[in-house]
């Protein structure tokens, strides 16, 4: 039967990796995200990324049994020709998949509170200090690559906006996701062109945020947060993660 990345683990037979339906319409993010462009980035990009990691893991059958996060957490076991095409399109498949949940349409899931907002405030002052740092970090990002907040996973628990290259994301660097805004133009050029950070500061109304605030909850239980495709332990060496905060 075939897997979403959101599933557990199950190596017993070779699966296909599958794009998954988005929680929503391709109109309902307007107007902050437009509909061709949501359908485009859906249907041809993260597509292409899941059409691409089948492709690559044809003759592959002690990988096909795993999910597109556990291929990037564990690429030393991807064979070494195949490592940096596994790498980038299972990181695009997990990235798409995580940020397509964490939006929804306008509305009362707009709204930040209870834990999650109180670590926001202990981290970056109020909702507006993570907003600036965010667009600090997008700012600072050349090239195409993804902005998080996440937390560290190594035992402080610190909320962290953090960039990612490419496709990395911050499971590969001990840093636990909450919410991703995906950097590449393919995402808003055909409305906001090359204004990037008009993008973000659009994007925020449409934040899931008590969808953010389940995975900020499941991170204090890691055999739950595994669950649910985040990672619940580990580092990987060689990933290029940018810092732009701690919390104290
Ligand atoms: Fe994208």
């Amino acid at each position: 039967m075939p897997h979403r990345t959101s599933l557990p683990e199950s190596a017993s037979m070779p699966q296909l990796h599958l794009l998954p339906p988005l929680p929503y319409d391709y109109a309902a993010l307007e107007p902050v995200i437009d509909e061709r462009t949501l359908r485009l980035h859906h249907q041809s990009h993260h597509a292409g990324h899941v059409r691409a990691l089948n492709s690559l893991l044809e003759g592959q059958p002690q990988l096909q049994g795993r999910s597109a996060l556990w291929l990037l957490l564990n690429l030393d076991k991807v064979p070494r020709a195949l490592r940096a095409a596994v790498r980038h399109h299972a990181g695009g498949h997990v990235n798409h998949s995580f940020y397509w949940s964490g939006m929804a349409p306008r509305g009362p899931s707009a709204r930040l509170d209870g834990p999650l907002a109180d670590a926001v405030a202990r981290a970056f002052g109020s909702i507006e200090g993570l907003r600036l740092e965010f667009g600090m970090a997008v700012r600072k990002l050349f090239g195409p690559g993804w902005a998080w907040l996440a937390r560290d996973s190594g035992g402080s628990g610190a909320l962290r906006v953090l960039t990612t290259e490419q496709h990395l994301n911050p499971a590969m660097h001990a840093h636990v996701p909450l919410l991703a805004f995906d950097c590449w133009e393919h995402a808003h050029y055909l409305r906001y062109e090359n204004r990037r950070l008009e993008a973000l500061e659009a994007w925020w109304s449409i934040v899931n945020w008590p969808e953010v605030a389940l995975r900020f909850a499941l991170t204090w239980r890691p055999r739950a947060a595994d669950a649910r495709g985040l990672p619940a332990r580990g580092s990987r060496p060689g990933s290029r993660v940018a810092e732009t905060r701690t919390e104290a």
